[in-house]
């Protein structure tokens, strides 16, 4: 019933994630999937995990998801490429330090108890020069009605939202935790005064262009509509970051 009622919901909105953070993996990269839900993803996007032999870690804290994510693994014989986990963000611990080119967080970020303690660890669970990928919905003004109605979704859905997420707050959130602003993309357009945006980052202390997981060249960050059309909106967000100019380029 959960998983039929997170099918209803947010399935939708589920491939439009992870079609846009799935392209953007490079080849052969391992990926922390960080609340990989009931891996409904995997009914459209096997393929392109395989062809990009994508090596895909899933954690998430609900365990019916995570019986339904193993199920999707085996119809789609992805064994080879996903493994899937119990356990919270804010007490995973890779076993081996610093083993992912990036980590994801599709719509899983606004959920978590300690978002700014959950960034700490990602420093240790990237490789030198990793990356970490937030999908997610951001708004732009603050409105009580959203504050109020949001975290309440779940009880009408079964599917855990979160808190309402805007845009000064999660730039300044990064920004405070040594994170510079890559890539900003919109994937889906406005709803009730919100974005979906495909957001990447990356620790400003951490090593060396070359180490990164893709070679960019000399890169400003790239804000895009879905359409690929500059978007405004988020060039305004991102330039409100604290993090000086010079910070955007490698
Ligand atoms: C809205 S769903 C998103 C699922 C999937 N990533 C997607 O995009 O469809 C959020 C997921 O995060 C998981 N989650 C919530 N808190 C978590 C935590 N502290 N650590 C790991 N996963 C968590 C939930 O169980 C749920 O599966």
């Amino acid at each position: 019933m959960k998983n039929w009622l997170y099918q209803v919901f947010i399935h939708q909105t589920t491939k439009e994630c992870y079609q846009g953070s799935l392209s953007y993996m490079t080849q052969g990269s391992h990926l922390l999937d960080v609340g990989i839900g009931n891996g409904l993803m995997l009914e459209t996007f096997g393929p392109l995990i395989k062809s990009k032999g994508l090596k895909i870690t899933g954690i998430d804290i609900d365990a019916g998801y995570l019986k339904h994510c193993k199920e999707l693994i085996r119809k789609h014989q992805l064994e080879d490429y996903i493994d899937v986990c119990q356990g919270s963000a804010e007490s995973y611990t890779s076993g081996q330090q610093g083993c992912f080119d990036f980590v994801l967080f599709s719509m899983s970020f606004m959920v978590l108890r300690d978002p700014r303690s959950v960034l700490d660890r990602a420093r240790s669970w990237l490789k030198p020069g990793g990356e970490i990928v937030f999908v997610q919905a951001l708004f732009k003004r603050r409105s009580r009605l959203v504050d109020l109605i949001k975290p309440k979704l779940k009880y009408l859905t079964t599917v855990d939202f979160g808190r309402a997420t805007y845009e000064k707050d999660f730039f300044d959130l990064l920004s405070e935790n040594g994170l510079t602003v890559r890539e900003d993309r919109v994937l889906k357009g406005e709803w009730l005064n919100s974005q979906c945006r495909m957001i990447v980052a990356s620790f400003r202390d951490t090593p060396l262009p070359s180490a990164s997981p893709r070679d960019r060249g000399p890169s400003a960050i790239k804000v895009r509509s879905a359409r690929e059309g500059l978007c405004p909106v988020a060039i305004k967000a991102v330039s409100q970051q604290a993090t000086p100019p010079s910070g955007l380029r490698r």
